[in-house]
């Protein structure tokens, strides 16, 4: 299962790499069952786990939902054989210890969820004042095509340090990012369709992009970020599209904490 060290020149030169299989077989149902139920019973929503990555929520209904930490509403998946290949797999790449509070979060297209995920680099969500070293692992439950929001990557972006993003549509109520004026890098944009079970493998500072689903299925897709420790960045990124937010759910966080 572990990546051969052409595969890993691969990831480290191009930013990203796609393997047809990475979820154990007699895992797919099990995991798909979580999802399921994660999302249908809005598990996680008055706590801020659960909410609207594309829109503000202002009218009851999410555009696109994500949960984040589903291991807090579903402690199952911290145990699933996936989750220790996505660390082994990390650490060959990385070569260091993964850390115990790996990030996770789900991405549900719904059938016609004709809303795309814009061009955005994670790291920008994340504390502005260290490089994080991880690898992302974006692995989709349902066959993920050009038609139904597959990742689209820019490769040999993830050299890049990151650059500055704004929220979806310039609405701080809407929790996504999207880089400023993707139109400079996307000429030279892959698509990478994956095999449910598959995965498309990624680095912190990679330009991505998924695109809303034009089909009669649904599209869900389940990422895991194997980190090891962070290094201090000399100067803090000043990331405003972050502290300029104001979005429903953090407003239902901030309760749910009190
Ligand atoms: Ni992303």
């Amino acid at each position: 299962m572990d990546l051969s060290n052409q595969q890993i020149d691969l990831l480290k030169t191009q930013g990203f790499l796609r393997m047809d299989s990475i979820v154990p077989k007699h895992e797919m149902e099990p995991l798909r069952q979580i999802y399921d139920r994660l999302f249908s019973s809005r598990a996680g929503f008055d706590e801020g786990l659960q909410f609207d990555l594309a829109g503000d929520e202002e009218s009851g209904k999410l555009k696109v939902p994500q949960i984040i930490q589903p291991s807090k509403l579903e402690p199952a998946l911290r145990d699933m054989e996936l989750v220790s290949r996505a660390r082994a797999i990390a650490e060959a790449v990385l070569g260091g210890e993964i850390e115990s509070d790996y990030g996770e979060h789900m991405i549900f297209k719904a059938p016609h969820a004709n809303t795309d995920t814009p061009w955005h680099q994670d790291q920008a969500y994340h504390a502005p004042d260290v490089y994080h070293h991880s690898v992302n692992f974006w692995i989709p439950l349902d066959d993920a095509t050009v038609e139904n929001g597959c990742m689209h990557f820019v490769s040999e972006s993830h050299q890049k340090d990151i650059l500055p993003h704004h929220s979806i549509g310039h609405d701080p109520k809407v929790h996504g990012l999207e880089v400023d004026t993707p139109e400079r890098f996307v000429q030279n944009q892959v698509a990478c369709p994956v095999p449910a079970g598959g995965c498309a493998l990624h680095l912190p500072h990679m330009l991505h992009y998924a695109g809303g689903n034009n089909t009669d299925r649904p599209r869900r897709a389940y990422i895991l970020m194997m980190n090891i420790k962070s290094s201090p960045r000399e100067k803090p990124l000043n990331n405003y599209w972050i502290t300029e937010k104001t979005t429903a759910r953090q407003q239902r966080e901030t309760i749910s904490s009190k």
